[in-house]
């Protein structure tokens, strides 16, 4: 099969490299890719939010099945033009991208159906929403309503804080039009753990569980990122908890995305926190999880590209979804002053690597023959090993063989988690 990739990052490294474990993978093309891409898949010139040139890409090399993995392209709705066009898709259409799209459609559908979230008020005046945040328990979690590259959220410890990010949102559009509407929520606590599923609207598979961490710093310290590192699985996800969500959150989800005319297809993703009152959702995404992916993916032992057609096909309930009960971890390198200013253009020297490790390119271009840094979260140096302190292990020693000029990684990715498995004990 002619398998086109919309997308250029980690992740979509990470799942074109998964895709060609299937023996019916003839060939990848990614749209665009990036220069460490190049070396599997055939990178095509032009934007990921291009609809009409991913388009004419999939009618001009003939794809057989299209993934569309970033936001961007499933809010605007290019699964459904690729799909009226008649190519197979993985992804929801732009009806259910709307989960991730719209904070306030995704509350509104938590509420309407009982899934457990945070408390929340939605506004698109400002004066009601500084009237609400006058009076509202402290801390309290603002968010732009749209896409705003994971950075539209805000954690306000007091009333000036939450006043000048209902400003900033409202009228200052910092954000742009994502903040012409806010939701206001209540702060909750507890561990974080992100569950990747696959679902073809009827039936939902979870994914082994992960955990992001999103701080540029160790320790948690330092300004939020694209995410620095993941483990999986997530040692705070028992079995007992997998259940709960299961019964409480993604059946539900699915079911109302169903009932709303809104079916959902593709990768659904819970960002979820396991808070004293039970599992609650803090965000949904319809697509897979950048660094998550890398340490998912590597644990599937089904093949991908057999579950994403089934997917596609509404066939999920009849095809094996297998995960290993090994760990993973991905520790990502990237360039000094990420996520702020950085500079570009530095050689990367990979090593040779084993069978459970694995390098996925993020930012990096190919110029003269030599891959060279194009962006602040470089690569992932991602391992799977028999337990998690294994993996981390070996993560850490990938991480320590390839080198760029100004790299840095955070040197805790998974210690939380030792930590969660120490007191389990
Ligand atoms: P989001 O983009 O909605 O996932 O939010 C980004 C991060 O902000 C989450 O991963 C949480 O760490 C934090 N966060 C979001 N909402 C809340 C909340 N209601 N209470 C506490 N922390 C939150
Ligand atoms: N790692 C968080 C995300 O992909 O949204």
């Amino acid at each position: 099969m002619k398998i086109l990739v919309v997308g250029g990052g980690g992740r979509e490294h990470a799942i074109i490299k998964k895709l060609k474990e299937d023996a019916r993978t003839e060939i990848v093309y990614a749209l665009p890719g990036n220069g460490g891409i190049a070396a599997d898949a055939v990178c095509l010139e032009g934007s990921a939010t291009d609809i009409s040139a991913v388009v004419a890409a999939a009618k001009r090399y003939a794809a057989d099945f299209v993934v569309v993995a970033p936001d961007d392209p499933l809010a605007l709705g290019m699964v459904d033009a690729l799909e009226d066009e008649g190519f197979p898709c993985f992804g929801p259409r732009k009806s259910a991208a709307v989960i991730e799209g719209s904070k306030a459609f995704a509350k509104d559908l938590m509420k309407k159906y009982g899934i457990p979230t945070a408390a929340y008020e939605a506004f698109s005046d400002p004066a009601a929403a500084l009237a609400y945040v006058d009076a509202c328990p402290l801390p309290v979690v603002v968010k732009a309503d749209g896409l705003a590259l994971g950075k539209g959220v805000l954690i306000c410890e007091t009333r000036d804080a939450a006043r000048e990010a209902v400003r900033s949102m409202m009228e200052g559009r910092v954000f742009g039009d994502s903040g012409a509407t806010v939701v206001i929520e209540e702060f909750l606590t507890g561990p974080e753990v992100s569950v990747l599923s696959f679902t073809d609207g009827e039936t939902i598979v979870p994914m082994a569980s992960s955990m992001d961490h999103k701080r540029a710093l160790d320790g948690d310290k330092g300004l939020n990122t694209g995410g620095m590192g993941t483990i999986a699985p997530n040692p705070y996800y028992t079995p007992e908890i997998a259940a709960e969500c299961m019964e409480k959150i993604f059946l539900p989800t699915i079911r109302a995305m169903k009932a709303e005319g809104r079916p959902f297809k593709g990768c659904l993703y819970f960002g979820l926190m396991l808070t004293p009152d039970g599992p609650k959702v803090i965000e949904y995404n319809c697509r897979f999880g950048d660094p998550e992916t890398q340490v998912v993916l590597p644990l599937l032992e089904s093949s991908l590209l057999e579950v994403m057609l089934a997917v596609s096909g509404g066939r999920l309930a009849e095809t094996e979804v297998k995960f290993s009960e090994k760990s993973a971890c991905c520790v990502v390198l990237a360039s000094k002053g990420y996520p702020g200013k950085y500079g570009k253009g530095f050689a990367i020297t990979l090593p040779e690597t084993g069978p459970d490790e694995r390098v996925y390119i993020a930012g990096a271009a190919r110029r003269d023959g030599q891959l060279v840094t194009s962006g602040g979260r470089v690569l992932g140096a991602a391992a799977v090993a028999d337990d998690l302190p294994a993996a981390i292990a070996r993560a850490y020693a990938l991480a320590d063989r390839i080198h760029f000029d100004h790299a840095f990684c955070r040197r805790d990715i998974g210690q939380r988690a030792l930590k969660a498995l120490e007191e389990k004990k």
